[in-house]
């Protein structure tokens, strides 16, 4: 028998086709988000559920789900959208999609570091305005990369291919994780507020948990450099967001390049009238071969789970 399975966003067409072919799959027709309510639908009656990161599926919904869901399948590298431990519990198998991402995500890490250095949505922004007078030789001063200290907080996948772009770049790389990472051009330290002291450019590219939760919060952003930026494209609650308005609010640093927010798709207005801020909507991974990638992976996990066999990307 066909394995029961309900997919929680439309994905690439390659990959409903997969789908289709390889399981009684329940689409998303309308494209909405489900609510927590077609969540709990959802999970009663489905033997797994290919969710994704825009999803929660907290403790209470998970301790709800009848016997029949046995795994979620979620579309993305990070799996905070989930209570693993609940999961656990109720012997919910987790799978996410690692590696396939990493290299367009650092794509976007950099793409913020010019944009926020190099005041080009400023730029893009007065020109749509018709308000562009002609070249100067003094406007749009922004800043060069190339010299400039970029320290980065988490030397996973995604940090490492960032710290290689960046050296691309000319910039002098520098990074904090819990332990040193091999083979890539950039300076190691154990002491985050230490790194951060000395960065032009600070980059998020931490997993987000309990550990991140606020890592870099009012006290953190007080060291930064009054002239450096900061970059998020991990998870938006890794920052004290609060604390980040303010720091921005009161030229305490420079600017700030984001592509996550802790409440998407909720955006703070404060941020959004900031000249000096960049603003994505989540876009890391969005091109079509990644996101195809992805797809593939939820399927393959899937199908794997329906074989017995192990799960390749099995976080729980
Ligand atoms: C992820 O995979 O966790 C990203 O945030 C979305 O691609």
């Amino acid at each position: 028998m066909r394995l029961k399975v309900v997919v929680t966003r439309p994905l690439p067409a390659p990959v409903e086709a997969k789908m289709r072919a390889l399981f009684d799959v329940e689409l998303n027709a309308d494209g909405a988000a489900f609510d927590r309510e077609r969540l709990a639908s959802a999970m009663q009656r489905c033997d797994a559920l290919a969710s994704n990161v825009g999803d929660r599926l907290d403790a209470g919904l998970i301790a709800g789900v009848g016997d029949r869901l046995r795994l979620i399948a979620n579309f993305g590298v990070g799996t905070d959208n989930i209570d693993l431990a609940a999961a656990r519990r109720r012997g919910i198998a987790v799978t996410n999609t690692p590696d396939v991402l990493t290299q367009d995500t650092a794509d976007i890490v950099m793409a913020l570091i010019l944009i926020t250095l190099r005041r080009l949505g400023e730029g893009e922004r007065l020109l749509r305005d018709g308000r562009w007078g002609g070249w100067k030789p003094t406007d749009f001063l922004g800043r060069s990369l190339a010299g400039k200290t970029l320290g980065i907080v988490g030397m996973g996948r995604i940090g490492q291919a960032v710290a290689r772009r960046a050296a691309a770049f000319g910039m002098d790389v520098h990074y904090h994780n819990r332990k040193p990472a091999a083979g890539h051009p950039a300076r190691y330290w154990a002491d985050l507020d230490a790194m951060i002291e000395i960065a032009d450019v600070v980059s998020v590219n931490a997993p987000y948990g309990a550990e991140t939760h606020h890592l870099v919060d009012g006290r953190r952003l007080a060291r930064m450099k009054r002239d450096a930026v900061l970059i998020n494209a991990a998870r938006g609650a890794i920052v004290d967001e609060e604390a980040l308005v303010a720091a921005l609010a009161e030229g305490r640093i420079a600017g700030a390049g984001l592509d996550v927010y802790p409440h998407e798709p909720h955006v703070d207005p404060r941020l959004v009238a900031m000249e000096q801020v960049v603003l994505l909507p989540h876009m890391g991974s969005a091109t079509v071969e990644t996101r195809t990638a992805m797809g593939m992976k939820v399927v393959e996990n899937i199908l794997a789970f329906a074989d017995g066999r192990e799960l390749p990307d099995q976080v729980v």
